[in-house]
């Protein structure tokens, strides 16, 4: 075992803090990332303001980050897909069983058995998992992904989460050339999911509560910019999609979106917010429309994704913090003003 600088919450209503962690050394399989960049997701304020209580209770203290790049330190003797010094990524995941049906399809994300990153159950430490709001983490390397060399680190670091989360049910409801595609809330996810949909060919709608951000909307690969308190936009809409993906953080009228779509159209869900969202049972019924959510993506997806993003040239576009900054960019994730995610630099931890 040994210690390792990080950031961390005390409680739900603390402001997070420089701590020192331990970390286990590298087993056989293991890999030693020292963290260069790590991405701050809508998650991590959920989690550490304890939002998600009734799901899954903070254990506090609680170090979060889940979108994390940097380079190999160390290697465990078995590992055979890295080296030190080669880029690496982890994200929301960093174990499963590797044997039920699930793991055997890719699809670590369904494994009852999975570890998240952070805030989950250590089965080397016990205690809960540290997330990368740290200095170094150690992950089984079949967890750990390969980052393409042409892309910059700081906006490939949200590529792990924001970009997995809406590459994934893009790709499952068949997001492609023709199709008429909503995205719901211009955050970080938001935002990567205008320019995969874009990306894939897709007519991409933006519909977002903040007016000043439709040029960036444009500028991020969508054809048409809808601000949602306005219903006479809205109604233009009616009937016409063939799939939205709602990616807001905070309570909202789902079945305003619902009504736009057409027969057969699907709205996923990836935003968690706090509260039950209320829908109503004729928005489904006519039209035979869906509603569904989508969880990250598996591995090997992840891997897709992210490949993907180096033939394309895709990364976030990010506003680059000290880690010192955490609490205020926090406040700022609050109010929806980000463009569009928060990427840690974490060399600054090294000062604290
Ligand atoms: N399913 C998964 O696996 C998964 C993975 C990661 C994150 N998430 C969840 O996805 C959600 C979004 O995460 P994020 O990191 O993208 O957050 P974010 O950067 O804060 O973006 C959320 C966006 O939602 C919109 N919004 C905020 N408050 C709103 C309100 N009261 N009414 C309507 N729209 C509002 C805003 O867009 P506009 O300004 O454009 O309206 C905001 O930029 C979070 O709940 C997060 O926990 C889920
Ligand atoms: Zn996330
Ligand atoms: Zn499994």
């Amino acid at each position: 075992m040994y210690q390792t600088k990080a950031y961390s919450a005390g409680s739900a209503t603390t402001p997070l803090a420089s701590t020192t962690i331990t970390r286990r050394d590298p087993t056989d399989h293991d890999v030693q990332i020292e963290i260069l960049f790590c991405g701050i997701c809508h998650s991590d304020l959920h989690q550490v303001r304890n939002e998600w209580k009734e799901v899954m209770p903070t254990v506090y203290p609680c170090v979060p980050g889940h979108e994390i790049v940097g380079r190999v330190t160390r290697i465990g003797g078995a590992v055979t897909r890295f080296q030190p010094g080669d880029l690496a990524a982890v994200g929301c995941m960093v174990d499963s069983d590797r044997t039920c049906p699930a793991c055997k399809a890719g699809l670590e994300q369904f494994c009852p058995n999975m570890t998240l990153t952070y805030n989950f159950p250590d089965k080397h430490l016990h205690g809960v998992t540290y997330g990368g709001y740290s200095d170094s983490i150690v992950v089984d390397e079949n967890f750990v992904l390969h980052v393409p060399a042409n892309l910059d680190l700081a906006g490939a670091a949200p590529l792990l989460c924001a970009g997995i989360t809406t590459y994934s049910p893009m790709k499952h409801w068949c997001v492609t050339k023709g199709r008429k595609v909503g995205v719901v809330g211009l955050g970080g996810l938001g935002h990567m999911g205008v320019k995969f949909a874009h990306a894939f060919g897709a007519h991409v709608v933006v519909f977002t509560t903040s007016p000043k951000k439709k040029d960036d909307a444009l500028r991020l690969g969508a054809d048409e910019v809808v601000v949602s308190r306005n219903a006479d936009e809205m109604k233009k809409h009616v009937g016409t999609f063939d799939f939205i993906l709602d990616a807001v953080a905070a309570d909202h009228d789902i079945n305003a979106y619902i009504q736009l779509l057409g027969r057969d159209g699907n709205i996923t869900l990836v935003g968690a917010p706090e509260k039950p969202l209320s829908v109503a049972a004729f928005g489904l019924i006519f039209n035979r429309r869906s509603l569904s959510g989508s969880p990250i993506g598996g591995i090997p997806e992840t891997q897709e994704m992210l490949d993907f993003c180096g033939a394309h040239n895709i990364t976030a576009d990010v506003e680059v913090i000290p880690i010192q900054k955490v609490n205020e960019a926090y406040e700022r994730l609050a109010k929806a003003d980000v463009k569009y995610r928060f990427s840690i630099d974490m060399a600054s931890l090294k000062s604290e």
